[in-house]
Parts: C-alpha cells; sequence; structure tokens
C-alpha cells in the first residue's frame, strides 16, 4: 500500500511518525473515513467540511494541504488501485519535542497529516445488509464533545467488544436512559413511514451519511423525527438500522436479545440503502 504522510507519497512500512506525536501521546487528533464505490469518492465535500470543523472546535491548524485533500485522496485511490473501499484521513496537532499537556507553539510545530486507504472489495453488497445486525445496549461513557470527531475511540472499542463478546454485532451507547448513538454509527427507528433519528447536539456525531439519508428520505415522503428515543421504544418499533460511511444503512433486527419486527430487515431500510447507493453511486 502507498500512503500519504506530511507531504509524501510513501510506501507504509516507510512511513514515520515521531512518539512525541500528540496524536500517540493524547489522542490530540482528528479524523475522518470516506468510502470508495467504483472508484469514486461518497461525500468528499461532506467530510472535508465536517472535518474543518472538528479542527476549528480544538483549535489545530488547518494544514498547508488542507486545500489539496480532494486530490491527494484520489491520487491514493488511483495509486491503490481501489474500486471499493475506504480511505482514512487523520490530522493531529503533530509532534513537539516533549510531552507537554501545553499545546505547543503552530509556528514550530505543524499538524501531522496521515492518508491511508482500505480495500473492501464488493463493499456494498455485504451480507450483513441482507439479514440485519443484532445489537447490545451500554452506558454511553465517552467524553462529552462527541460532535468532534476526535480518534479517541477506545471507549467505542471497548463497546464494540462487548457486543462481540456477547455474540453480537455491535452497540447502541445509551445516555441518561435515551440512545445516543452505535459505536461508530448513527441510530436509527422506524415507527410507520417515520423514521426517527436523535437530535443533533454535542452528545452524538454529525453523522455524514445521516445527512444525506434524512434528505432522500424527506425525499421519498417519509416523516423524519429528529428527538431521541429509548431501547425499551427501540424494541417495539417497526425497524431499525444505522448509517455511516461504511456500512451505508444497515438494518438492525435484534436489540438486547429482542427481534424487531419479524427478525429480519423490513421494507423502507433496505429502501433507503438502495436509495443512497444509487444517489452516491
Ligand atoms: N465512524 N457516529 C460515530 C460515533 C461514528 O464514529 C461515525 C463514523 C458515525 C457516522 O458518521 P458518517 O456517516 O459521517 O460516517 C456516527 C466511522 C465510519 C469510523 O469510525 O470508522
Amino acid at each position: 500500500r502507498t500512503v500519504y504522510l506530511n507531504g509524501e507519497y510513501v510506501p507504509e512500512n516507510e512511513a514515520q511518525v515521531s512518539i512525541f506525536d500528540r496524536g500517540f501521546l493524547m489522542a490530540d487528533g482528528v479524523y475522518e473515513v470516506t468510502s470508495v464505490l467504483g472508484g469514486k469518492l461518497i461525500d468528499f465535500a461532506g467530510h472535508a467540511k465536517r472535518l474543518e470543523r472538528s479542527l476549528g472546535e480544538l483549535d489545530i491548524q488547518k494544514p498547508a494541504a488542507f486545500d489539496d485533500l480532494l486530490d491527494i485522496h484520489r491520487e491514493l485511490v488511483t495509486r491503490n488501485d481501489i474500486t471499493d473501499g475506504m480511505i482514512y484521513l487523520q490530522i493531529t496537532r503533530g509532534a513537539p519535542d516533549d510531552r507537554d499537556f501545553v499545546y505547543p507553539d503552530p509556528e514550530t510545530t505543524k499538524p501531522t497529516v496521515v492518508l491511508f486507504t482500505q480495500n473492501k472489495p464488493g463493499l456494498a453488497d455485504s451480507p450483513a445488509a441482507k439479514v440485519g445486525i443484532k445489537v447490545i445496549s451500554i452506558e454511553d461513557q465517552r467524553w462529552a464533545r462527541r460532535d468532534i470527531k476526535t480518534v479517541q475511540l477506545l471507549y467505542p472499542s471497548m463497546a464494540k467488544m462487548a457486543a462481540k463478546a456477547a455474540g453480537k454485532d455491535d452497540a447502541w451507547m445509551v445516555e441518561d436512559g435515551m440512545v445516543t448513538e452505535g459505536s461508530s454509527n448513527n441510530a436509527y427507528i422506524v415507527k410507520g413511514n417515520t423514521i426517527i433519528t436523535r437530535h443533533l447536539g454535542n452528545e452524538i456525531l454529525h453523522g455524514i451519511t445521516r445527512a444525506a439519508v434524512l434528505r432522500f428520505a424527506r425525499e421519498a415522503q417519509m416523516t423524519v423525527e429528529e428527538r431521541s428515543f429509548t431501547i425499551a421504544e427501540a424494541q417495539e418499533a417497526d425497524e431499525a438500522f444505522i448509517t455511516s460511511a461504511s456500512t451505508f444503512v444497515m438494518p438492525v433486527v435484534e436489540i438486547d436479545d429482542k427481534q424487531i419486527g419479524d427478525g429480519k430487515p423490513g421494507s423502507i431500510a433496505p429502501r433507503l440503502r438502495e436509495i443512497y447507493l444509487d444517489e452516491s453511486r
């Protein structure tokens, strides 16, 4: 694989980052994941916009390469011959000379910019989309600024591991009795013709796929309610699903051992998936 590091395209085993990088020592960095279908980047503009916002919220300077990010994404797709897959981008505050809680001087310490590709042939034809996934619920113990896409992913990893240990696929996180989101995706329930998903705020990541899917749902004459819901309400819903750049729209057929509907993907989530994939490709 060829990866991008601070202005250079290098083989992955030659890419080196300092041990003092604040991404490594302090999770002081942000990331984006953009999917590629048929060689085409999906919703790059949305990811770039959220990246800019994440950097701004953390006072990380925009790297010199910021305006070239689209070209860098395209170059990596070409060099690594990606038809279907993902591009991971990470920007950290950079590597000062020593460990220190105080931010380094942005004049001397420049952000570290890393991009790499993940080849996933047939990404959109995932077998899981046909049968749906099973989730558990778990207390949301992340920090309070989940609207910033930081690389601080330990708790989401723990949540995912708890799901795996229970023999399930993923976890929906719950705060004050209400579902926030999935470990790495936004969470939805469906009642009749109405799509319900948590309102935006600091409590969840503002998904790029979420924005697109809600737009398509409204265009398809579905009703959208942006409000929080409980696990109990979700278990009684007609359907449930998640969205993210890597799963698109994925039906959820079980929550905490309780089957949703008849335990098979319903009609709305698969339809939204189809619309999303059609519109994106
Ligand atoms: N995760 N919520 C969380 C906590 C996420 O980590 C993600 C994305 C989403 C969905 O956002 P989007 O639709 O913009 O991908 C929601 C990425 C895919 C990841 O961490 O791999």
